[in-house]
């Protein structure tokens, strides 16, 4: 196993879906993980289901939407663990609410913005807030959650969904251009579709997954491990599929 003891690591709306399964694996990995979510009883929950199995977890809430409360949070988390070494950048889709989809052309611009403000202004500020320290400290990795709607086209009405992930990956190749001389690596992992979606949406699908199945919350853990580790440290700047084959290009 990759190890991570000694490192503390963000994951962002880790209180459930592939947040948990990535907080569940840096853990196992032996990373000390700060399990955040935007509902105190999902991190709490989250946290202990960890503490439970041995494994080093705390809670943390915030909005990683509200700039001065991930702040505060960040400065907390510093003053007692030492600073954040791996965020997982994870809070996505529409976030707190339900994801609807809705054609560009029928969608009212009053509703871009959640979109746009979770998967893209909750990255910046999340990764704005910890990679002073990583610099500082020399060593740090930034994992943003991305989708492949984020990489091509899709006619299910997710077009501002997808042009805020496609922000994220792109963020994170730039970024990656300018904090690679500090030890800190960005990259960003194109999920397919997971496990969480709703069956009558996902079974027509399920077809066109050459794996033939919806990818888990341990899958996207796995990639995230890797990403985390030591091991991927000449690696940074990419785009990594995790989505059983469903995009090979
Ligand atoms: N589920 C999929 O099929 C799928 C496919 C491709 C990409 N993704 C991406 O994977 C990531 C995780 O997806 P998921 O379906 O597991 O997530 P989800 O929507 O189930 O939410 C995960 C957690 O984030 C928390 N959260 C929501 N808004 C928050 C906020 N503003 N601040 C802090 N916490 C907040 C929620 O309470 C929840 O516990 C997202 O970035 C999503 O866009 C998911």
């Amino acid at each position: 196993m990759l190890d991570l003891s000694g490192k503390t690591a963000l994951v962002t709306g880790s209180g459930s879906g592939m947040g948990q399964g990535i907080a569940r694996q840096l853990a196992k990995q032996g990373a000390h993980v700060i399990v955040n979510d935007i509902f105190a009883e999902k991190a709490v929950a989250s946290a202990k289901e960890l503490n439970d199995h041995g494994l080093k977890a705390t809670s943390c809430v915030f909005d990683v939407t509200d700039p001065d409360a991930i702040k505060t949070q960040i400065d907390k988390l510093t003053k007692e663990l030492g600073g954040i070494d791996i965020l997982v950048n994870n809070v996505g889709n529409a976030g707190a609410v339900q994801m609807e989809q809705t054609y560009f052309k029928e969608s009212l611009p009053e509703n871009w913005g959640k979109f746009i403000d979770v998967n893209l202004y909750g990255v910046m500020h999340c990764t704005h807030a910890v990679l002073p320290g990583m610099c500082d400290r020399g060593w740090g990795r930034i994992i943003t959650i991305s989708s492949g709607a984020g990489r091509v086209g899709l006619n299910i009405g997710v077009s501002i969904y997808g042009a805020a992930k496609a922000g994220s990956i792109n963020l994170m190749r730039h970024i990656s251009q300018e904090v690679g001389q500090h030890g800190v690596t960005c990259n960003a992992i194109a999920l397919g579709l997971m496990d969480t979606v709703p069956e009558e949406f996902a079974a027509p699908i399920i077809k066109s997954i050459p794996c033939g199945r919806l990818g888990t919350p341990e899958d996207a853990g796995n990639m995230a491990g890797f990403l985390a580790s030591n091991e991927a440290n000449w690696i940074t700047g990419q785009l990594f599929c995790v989505d059983g084959g469903a995009a090979p290009y």
